[in-house]
């Protein structure tokens, strides 16, 4: 079932008003403008050329191994061809070529461990680690076209797998280190994959987590799962914990990679070649696999690197503090700044440890000048207040960049100002798993920034807003936002399941892809994102599905019926809030303050056990019944508006309108909300 029905008025985003009519401008200054990357003409080249223009990035930012001639072929659509009769290798891009541009001795990545211990990774480093990692591989059976998934924490040996399997054309399917051993085993099972690449654990809040175990579940015959297509699993050694092995299966990395020759052939693959998928939520309760092919995602990951961060890969150091779990760390770690040849900072943990300066601290130690981060990052740190950054030497910092949520104007002026030392364009960079590549953005240097607003689509992308009739908005509207041409970053489908990509995608607006996000255009055009209009959540800039965990919460057996929401948080951006019903007899257990704080305990670990702890409701609710329209569907609107202490809405529509009655007069019964 794909429900693109809007749960979310587009039109009721926080003080909408206000922020259309934002009169504050940030013009480049004629210094950063002078030596910016992107020039306006930049957005006349693209129009006049159509889509030779991305044949000429791609021909300027990639190196092919057999020269295209054909730039896109949309005869499949919606499944485009980028670049078609094109070949090359993803990792000879990222890595080889620089190398053989003489710039071997340029670092590539300078790691940061949690605990502080450093490593200083050069592109000739890369280049030989890799290598080993792609005979390794090899040597343990994997071949072009097997997929490998990658668990891992944030660590040069995650790019360099995800690198490595590029370098064979084994797409990667890499899955965050915060999802539990059962989201693992799905994840493993939908991609067929016959090779995992996990370590020991990661350093987190200051100290040795494990991961390895999770993959030993995962990996571990169960009652009605499938039986597993994994053969090996390569091991990281990073924290020294003791794992279990299963001999036979279990290879350490150190030692693969050691008996490996360092010298490697990259495999040239087809622009189309599958490159990885990387798994999502969606309004339905099984993650998609979102498949990007080769060509046209580097041409377009390099491209947006180059212009949205305005990256000189001689000078600049940049760090995206995103995880590569996330999409983000595909594009934006690894793909598009070592395509484009830059200088990294890579950091394993997490803000506040071990104090809450470490983020500003190792931006002081590596000068680092550009900087690319999520708006619940930079609230957090606004709550923590000025004088922690106001400690250390931020003069380096020239861009700054932000993604994965709408950005408050708030936190977008402090992040200018208190950051960006009121010199530093802020980016606010609207894409999605799908698009690969950064799609709505300012381009720093050419324009006028507004806090708050991502404002116009890059040069060669053509999105709009449209009303429930597919038509344009005009200035001052809202409705929907849409792509309405193809992309060479364009998802290619969902791994195995073409009808789920046409319908969840193509089929709201004929012609159009459907981004589910809701969006306005305020008084000169601009295009502000209002968040999701579908059942996805957005909670720290991660993507979670209602329905996912509401799956997830009725899988318990002391639960009936459940309905998660996505309320309005401070600092997450949104918070889940789960209202169940309890079984029978379970009922009764959460009439008393305690009870209610043991299921809701019992319920919170559940989730965290189906789909990993980033999924855990902040506040589960115990209510006696949830509301209904006739046809059945819960509306979830009145639901969000009891999770943000509002007044409860329209109710007409209800089967029973008594029903949220009872709930609220239900909820009076004190139920502590919890956090981890
Ligand atoms: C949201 C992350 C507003 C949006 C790259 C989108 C944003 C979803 C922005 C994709 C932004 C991302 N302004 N909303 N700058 N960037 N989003 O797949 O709802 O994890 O549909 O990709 O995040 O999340 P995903």
């Amino acid at each position: 079932m794909t429900d693109t029905n809007p749960t979310s008025d587009p039109a009721s985003g926080p003080s909408l008003e206000n922020l259309l009519h934002e009169t504050r401008s940030f013009p480049p200054s004629e210094e950063f403008a002078a030596q910016a990357n992107a020039k306006a003409g930049l957005y006349e080249r693209a129009s006049a050329a159509g889509e030779e223009f991305w044949a000429e990035q791609a021909r300027e930012l990639v190196t092919w191994q057999t020269p295209f001639t054909e730039t896109l072929d949309w005869s499949g659509a919606p499944v485009a061809r980028w670049f078609g009769d094109g070949t090359l290798n993803a990792a000879y891009n990222a890595v080889d070529r620089h190398v053989e541009a003489g710039h071997g001795d340029r670092v590539a990545i300078h790691f940061e461990g949690e605990p502080g211990d450093t490593r200083t990774v050069t592109y000739a480093d890369l280049q030989q680690e890799v290598s080993r990692a792609a005979n390794a591989l090899t040597t343990l059976g994997v071949r072009t076209g097997d997929r490998v998934v990658i668990y891992l924490p944030m660590l040069v040996e995650s790019v360099v797998a995800m690198l490595a399997c590029a370098r064979i054309g084994a797409p990667h399917s890499v899955v965050f280190g915060g999802f539990s051993a059962d989201a693992l085993r799905s994840r493993i099972a939908d991609a067929e994959a016959t090779l995992v690449v996990t370590a020991d654990g990661g350093y987190r809040r200051g100290a040795p987590s494990a991961l390895k175990p999770a993959v030993d579940e995962a990996l571990a015959p169960k009652e009605g799962a499938p039986e597993t297509s994994v053969q090996k699993v390569l091991v990281v050694r990073r924290t020294e914990q003791e794992v279990d092995w299963v001999e036979g299966r279990d290879v350490w990395w150190h030692e693969a990679l050691a008996a490996a020759d360092p010298v490697h052939e990259p495999v040239a693959v087809e622009a189309e070649h599958p490159l990885f998928i990387l798994y999502t939520s969606g309004t339905t309760g099984k993650p998609k696999g979102i498949l990007h092919t080769t060509g046209g995602y580097l041409t377009q990951t390099a491209y947006t690197h180059k212009y949205v961060f305005d990256l000189k890969p001689e000078t600049d150091v940049y760090w995206c503090t995103a995880d590569v779990g996330w999409v983000t760390g595909h594009s934006y770690v690894v793909y598009g700044p070592l395509v484009n040849g830059a200088t990294q900072v890579l950091y394993e943990g997490t803000p506040d440890t071990p104090h809450r300066g470490r983020w500003w601290e190792l931006i002081q130690k590596y000068k680092v000048s550009i900087l690319y981060t999520a708006p619940t990052a930079i609230r957090t740190c606004m709550k923590w207040g000025d004088d922690i950054p106001g400690e250390f030497d931020l003069s380096s910092l020239r861009v700054l960049g932000s993604v994965g949520e709408p950005i408050n104007p708030e936190a977008w002026m402090w992040y200018r100002r208190v950051i960006g030392g009121d010199r530093a364009p802020v980016v606010d960079t609207w894409w999605q798993t799908e698009t690969g590549a950064i799609m709505i953005s300012p381009l720093p240097g050419v324009t006028a920034a507004k806090p708050g607003s991502a404002q116009v689509p890059l040069p060669g992308i053509a999105a709009t807003v449209v009303d429930d009739e597919a038509k344009p908005v005009p200035d001052g509207g809202g409705g929907y936002l849409v792509l309405s041409e193809p992309w060479p970053s364009m998802l290619r489908g969902i791994w195995g399941d073409l009808e789920r990509y046409k319908d969840t995608y193509w089929s709201r607006f004929e012609g159009l892809y459907f981004a589910g996000d809701g969006a306005k255009k305020d008084d000169d055009g601009d295009i502000w994102l209002l968040g999701r209009v579908d059942d996805v959540m957005n909670v720290s800039g991660h993507r979670l599905s209602t329905t996912e965990i509401e799956s997830a919460l009725v899988s318990n057996p002391i639960v009936a019926e459940a309905a998660v929401v996505g309320a309005n948080d401070e600092t997450t951006g949104q918070a889940v809030v789960a209202f169940v019903i309890l079984r029978g007899e379970h009922a009764n257990r959460a009439s008393t303050p305690e009870g209610a704080a043991e299921v809701q305990k019992e319920l919170r670990d559940h989730v965290g056990k189906e789909i990993g702890p980033i999924a855990k409701p902040k506040k589960i609710l115990v209510v006696p019944e949830l509301p209904k329209t006739r046809s059945g569907k819960i509306m979830r609107r009145l639901l969000r508006d009891v999770a943000e202490d509002r007044t409860v809405g329209d109710a007409t529509t209800l089967a029973d309108s008594s029903v949220m009655d009872l709930i609220t007069a239900g909820l009076a019964v004190p139920s502590a909300a919890s956090e981890d």
